[in-house]
């Protein structure tokens, strides 16, 4: 029999310590330290009686299993292009987001798109009941899908259930934070629970082969609420994003041992669930008023895929000693750097102006290649005279206000075409490589030429 022990554990980061604190010293996170109880050490590791025997195999030689295809994918191309492929069989996956953005709609379906393409699916349900789970699935039209539905929150119930039969293809597990195990103490929901609740549902994907799905709230602060600790047990973490203002989704993943990260795949919330958005430029620029001072399109790239999005600024004479700056959707930082590069540099003052900037559409945008949009979306609002309408801006603008070539040059300048905008402003490092487009792009080397160019 393991040893039992009291521990004091984290419940944002999972540190374990020794003593209670009223501030966590891993995180900095006050009042997060609570007492738990574990037994047979943190997480209840296996406790067995007998050992048995491992199997080893030789890489070389290693074949797949040509019955079974190594990735499950669901068809529906948005998603399949977040896992990276499809779902890899025994592989877990963390999808992580808000409450009520529409994790539960998103699993239902792709769930429904398996088992309707003849996979075995389950869908287990910590927070509905049954029925609830049902009337989902009848209100986006996916009650003829033969998902299994279980309503269960404890590990060894759904590992004795899921074991009484022929293992699935997937298992959807809604939410991580409210199931149980009996090997630990800790009330349900703390870090000791999830971690070890998952744990045990890793171990049963990895010895199936069924891909695993778990899902997790997400805190105020952007975090996978407790099961931080669950992001290093599975292979790919996903976030499911976007905000209440708007109906697209956006799922995206941040961790993929079997694919690349930063992908995203872009959902619409209709009264009939998730709709895949096949040309997110399109969407991103639907409301843009072409004639306004202060907005430029950058044409980004969200994985490997180009995406065209609004920037909008707003210089306005401030009646403050210090001036405010307000960014939703990119790094405040670097707006003061793009704003004392164009003083320093350029000879264009902003400390007697307000500046607000915002990313149309509520996307977050981490690219430094949005820099020249920025500084074209500031210099035009300062001066009151719109941009082009027909035109795109990208690349990295470096402190002593040269431009840097980005990466995808090509791809980006091909989506702009696509979306019918004839004129780009890139740096001209990028033309090296002949552009393929009709588009014009005017090479740029120096930020001052830039805004001799549009003032
Ligand atoms: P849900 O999937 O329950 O969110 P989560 O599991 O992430 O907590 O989504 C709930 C929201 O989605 C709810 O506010 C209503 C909305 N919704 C629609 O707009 N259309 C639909 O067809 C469905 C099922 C939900
Ligand atoms: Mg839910």
């Amino acid at each position: 029999m393991a040893k039992r022990s009291t521990t004091f554990v984290c419940q944002s980061c999972g540190a374990v310590t020794a003593k209670w604190a009223g501030r966590c010293e891993s995180c900095g996170e006050w009042n997060s330290i609570v007492e738990e109880q574990t037994g047979g050490g943190i997480g209840g590791g296996p406790s067995r009686g007998s050992a048995t025997r491992g199997r080893v195999i030789e890489l070389v030689g290693l074949e797949g299993d040509a019955k079974e295809p190594l990735r499950i994918q669901s068809k529906v191309a948005e998603l399949d292009r977040v896992t990276g492929g499809g779902f890899v069989r025994g592989s877990a996956l963390l999808v992580g987001g808000d409450p009520g953005i529409g994790k539960s709609t998103l699993l239902i379906q792709a769930a429904a798109a398996l088992a309707d393409l003849g996979h075995k699916t389950v869908y287990i349900s910590g927070e509905e009941a049954i029925g609830q789970v049902r009337l989902r699935a009848e209100r986006l039209g996916l009650a003829k899908s033969p998902v299994a539905l279980a309503a269960e929150t404890s590990v060894e119930d759904i590992l004795a259930t899921l074991q009484a039969d022929k293992p699935p293809a997937l298992v959807i597990l809604d939410s991580v934070q409210t199931l149980w195990t009996d090997k630990v103490d800790s009330p349900p929901g703390t870090v000791t629970q999830v971690r070890a609740s998952a744990q045990a549902m890793v171990r049963y994907a990895k010895k199936t082969g069924s891909t695993l799905v778990l899902v997790g709230h997400v805190t105020k602060d952007g975090q996978i609420a407790g099961p931080r600790v669950v992001e290093h047990m599975v292979d790919a973490v996903l976030y499911f994003e976007g905000d209440g203002a708007h109906q697209y989704r956006i799922l995206r993943s941040v961790k993929n041992r079997f694919g690349a990260t930063d992908e995203i795949g872009v959902f619409e919330m209709t009264g009939a669930g998730l709709q895949q958005v096949a040309n997110p430029s399109a969407l991103f620029l639907g409301e843009r008023s072409t004639n306004s001072p202060g907005a430029a399109v950058f044409a980004g790239l969200e994985g490997s895929r180009p995406l065209l999005i609004e920037i909008q600024a707003l210089v306005a004479p401030s009646p403050l000693g210090t001036p405010r700056r307000a960014v939703i959707g990119w790094d405040s930082a670097r707006l003061s750097m793009i704003l004392a590069v164009l003083e320093a540099r350029c000879g264009i003052r902003f400390s007697q102006h307000d500046v607000y900037l915002n990313v149309a559409g509520g996307l977050r945008i981490n690219e430094p290649g949005a820099d020249l949009a920025v500084a074209a979306a500031l210099v035009s609002s300062l001066s009151g005279l719109a941009l082009p309408a027909n035109c795109v801006y990208f690349g990295e603008v470096s402190l002593s206000g040269a431009i840097r070539p980005v990466a995808q040059a090509q791809s980006r300048l091909k989506e702009a075409e696509k979306l019918g905008f004839d004129k780009a402003f890139c740096p001209q490092g990028n033309l090296k490589d002949k552009a393929l487009t009709d588009l014009t792009a005017n090479g740029l080397e120096e930020l001052g030429d830039f805004i001799a160019k549009i003032s």
